[in-house]
């Protein structure tokens, strides 16, 4: 009995320490980085399309930071995606994960 809940215990812990938990995303400091991601998708992120680059606007958070973390690890962008190869070196402006929390905050308070 007491051996089962260690057990719960111990799996619990690697659940949250493997899953990295941030704060929420900061839209106010979201808007200073997506400066330069509006050269691209828009001063209100309805995108572009003569540079290809979608609209953003009111997109989901989490998959804003997911594709952002995608283009970071070279998931998305790799040789042969001619348009992905042009974003991907504008995730790495983003420090850290909390700047992608905060930048996607940003983008989905311009769906309002
Ligand atoms: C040089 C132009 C350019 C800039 C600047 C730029 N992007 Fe992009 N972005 C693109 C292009 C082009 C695509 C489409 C890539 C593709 O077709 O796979 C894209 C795709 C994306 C996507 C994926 C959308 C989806 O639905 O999968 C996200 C998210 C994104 N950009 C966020 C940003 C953020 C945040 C910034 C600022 C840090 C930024 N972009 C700056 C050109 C740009």
């Amino acid at each position: 009995m007491k051996l089962k809940a260690i057990g719960a215990f111990a799996a619990l812990v690697t659940l949250l320490t493997s899953t990295s938990v941030f704060a929420a995303g900061d839209a106010s400091r979201g808007q200073a980085f997506y400066a330069t991601c509006g050269a691209c998708h828009g001063a209100n992120a309805e995108g572009m399309e003569a540079l290809n680059a979608p609209a953003l606007a009111g997109q989901e958070e989490w998959y804003v930071v997911r594709q952002l973390q995608n283009f970071k690890k070279g998931i998305r962008g790799g040789a042969g995606d001619v348009y992905g190869m042009q974003m991907a070196p504008m995730a790495m402006i983003l420090p850290d994960d909390q700047a992608m929390e905060d930048v996607a905050a940003y983008i989905k308070s311009l769906g309002k």
